[in-house]
C-alpha cells in the first residue's frame, strides 16, 4: 500500500548520504541538480566516514565539486557488523536532529543500507538511487545491501531496464520504480574534458618513460574481497596480470584493501617488472584520464564496467557475474571470471580485433540527476504519492 502523507510546506528537507568512494560520483550530480531547483528544497549531506583517506575521499569532493558534508559520522573501517552498526547508531542522532522529509541513499555500500534502515524505522521515506541491480550472488556484501535497501525504499530510481524486472520479481510495487538513467554517466559527461592525461599521471609518478616503445596500455583495478582476500585467488590474478603485461604495459592503481592483502600474503615483489606500474588510488579525474585512453580495462568494480561502456573502451570483468547486464548486452563489457586461460583468451581477442564497440545504453545521456531531482520534488509536493 502506498504511504500517503499530508502535504507539507516548503522548503522540503532531504538528507543525502554518502560513505564510500563510489558514492561520491553518484551524489555529485544529484546535489547539483537539487541546487538548480532553488530554495524549495533544503538539502543536507551526511558523510558516514566509511572511506576516510585523502585518496579515497577528500580528493573526490574537491575534484567533483561536491559541497562539504554538513556532518561526518567518522565511522571508519571495521567488520561489516561494526561498520553497519556504528553508522546506524550515529546516523540515528542526525536523523532525530534534522527530522528530514526524506533520506536519499545511493549505490550498495554498507553505509547505504545502514542509513536506509535507520530512516525507514523512523518512518522517514527512503529514496534509493541506483536501485534494482542484481548479481544474484548473495556472497557479495553489496548484493545483500542492494536487496535490503530496495525492500525498504519508497522511491526507487533505476539505471537500466533489467532493474524493473528484478524489483517486480521481489514484490516491489511498480509505482515506486522510476527508470531515469545513470547518474555515474552524468558525472562522466560533466568531467570528461577535465580528465587528467595519462602523460601527466606518469610524470607525477616519476615514470614518464613507462609507455615508451609500447602501443598503449591496460588498466587493472581489483578490490573485491572475493578476488583479493584469498591468497591463492590473488596470486593467480597477479600471475595472469604478469602474462598480460608481457604483451601490453599494465597501470594498476592499488586499492587500500588490495595493498594490505598483497603485503600480508608476501606478494609485494610479484609485480616488480618494468611493464607493471603500481600507483596509489587515483582521483576521479585521473582515473577518467587513464580509462579514456586505455586499450583495455580489467576490473572487478561495478562502476568501471559502466564507465568503460560509456567511453567505448573494452572492459574485462574479473568476476563470474555482473549486476549491470546492460554493459555486456549493449556495452563493451565481457565477463571473464577468474580463470586465467579465459581472461587471456578474451584479452587476445581484444588485442586482435579492438574488442566490442558497443553502444550507449538508453538514458545514459548525462541528464539522469535532473530527472531524479524533478521527480523527487513533484513526489514530495504530491504528498509523497507517485503519479
Ligand atoms: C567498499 C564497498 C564496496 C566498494 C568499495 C569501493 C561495502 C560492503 N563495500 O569496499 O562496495 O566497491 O568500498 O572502494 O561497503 N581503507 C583504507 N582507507 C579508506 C578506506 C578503507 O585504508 O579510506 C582500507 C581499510 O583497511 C579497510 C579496507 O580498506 O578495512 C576496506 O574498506 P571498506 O570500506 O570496509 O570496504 P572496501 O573494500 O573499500
Amino acid at each position: 500500500m502506498q504511504i500517503i502523507k499530508p502535504p507539507i510546506p516548503a522548503p522540503y528537507s532531504i538528507l543525502c548520504v554518502v560513505g564510500a568512494r563510489p558514492n561520491f560520483m553518484k551524489m555529485a550530480p544529484i546535489m547539483a541538480a537539487f541546487a538548480a531547483l532553488g530554495p524549495e528544497l533544503d538539502v543536507s549531506l551526511v558523510h558516514t566516514g566509511q572511506h576516510y583517506d585523502v585518496a579515497m575521499n577528500h580528493q573526490y569532493f574537491e575534484a567533483l565539486g561536491i559541497p562539504q558534508p554538513d556532518i561526518n559520522l567518522e565511522v571508519g573501517s571495521g567488520s561489516h557488523t561494526e561498520q553497519t552498526a556504528n553508522v546506524m547508531l550515529r546516523f540515528e542522532s542526525v536523523l532525530n536532529a534534522k527530522d528530514p522529509s526524506a533520506v536519499l541513499v545511493v549505490g550498495d555500500v554498507n553505509s547505504t543500507l545502514a542509513c536506509a534502515l535507520v530512516a525507514v524505522k523512523k518512518e522517514v521515506p527512503v529514496i534509493h538511487v541506483e536501485a534494482g541491480l542484481r548479481s544474484f550472488d548473495r556472497a557479495m556484501p553489496e548484493e545483500i545491501n542492494r536487496v535490503l535497501t530496495d525492500q525498504i525504499s519508497e522511491l526507487l530510481f533505476i539505471t537500466e531496464r533489467s532493474g524493473r524486472e528484478n524489483l517486480l520479481r521481489e514484490g516491489i510495487a511498480e509505482y515506486r520504480i522510476r527508470f531515469v538513467g545513470n547518474v555515474m554517466i552524468d558525472t562522466l559527461h560533466h568531467n570528461l574534458a577535465k580528465a587528467v592525461p595519462v602523460s601527466q599521471i606518469l610524470q607525477d609518478a616519476g615514470r614518464e618513460e613507462f609507455l615508451d616503445g609500447h602501443d598503449g596500455y591496460a588498466i587493472l583495478t581489483a578490490h573485491r574481497p572475493s578476488n583479493v582476500d584469498d591468497p591463492e585467488t590473488l596470486r593467480s590474478l597477479l600471475e595472469t596480470i604478469l602474462k598480460i603485461s608481457a604483451r601490453l604495459p599494465v597501470i594498476f592503481p592499488v586499492h587500500p584493501r588490495t595493498r594490505d592483502m598483497i603485503q600480508k600474503f608476501g606478494f609485494s615483489k610479484m609485480l616488480d617488472v618494468p611493464t607493471v606500474l603500481q600507483l596509489p588510488p587515483m582521483g576521479y579525474l585521473e582515473m577518467l584520464g587513464l580509462m579514456k585512453d586505455a586499450r583495455v580495462v580489467l576490473t572487478d568494480s561495478g562502476g568501471i564496467q559502466e564507465e568503460t561502456t560509456a567511453l567505448g573502451v573494452p572492459c574485462i570483468t574479473l568476476r563470474n557475474n555482473t549486476e549491470r547486464p546492460i554493459t555486456v548486452d549493449e556495452g563493451t563489457n565481457t565477463i571473464a571470471g577468474l580463470d586465467s586461460a579465459k581472461i587471456l583468451t578474451i584479452f587476445d581477442e581484444i588485442m586482435l580485433t579492438g574488442g566490442k564497440t558497443g553502444r550507449i545504453p538508453e538514458l545514459w545521456d548525462g541528464h539522469a540527476s535532473t530527472r531524479i531531482a524533478a521527480e523527487i520534488l513533484s513526489w514530495i509536493k504530491n504528498g509523497f504519492q507517485s503519479n
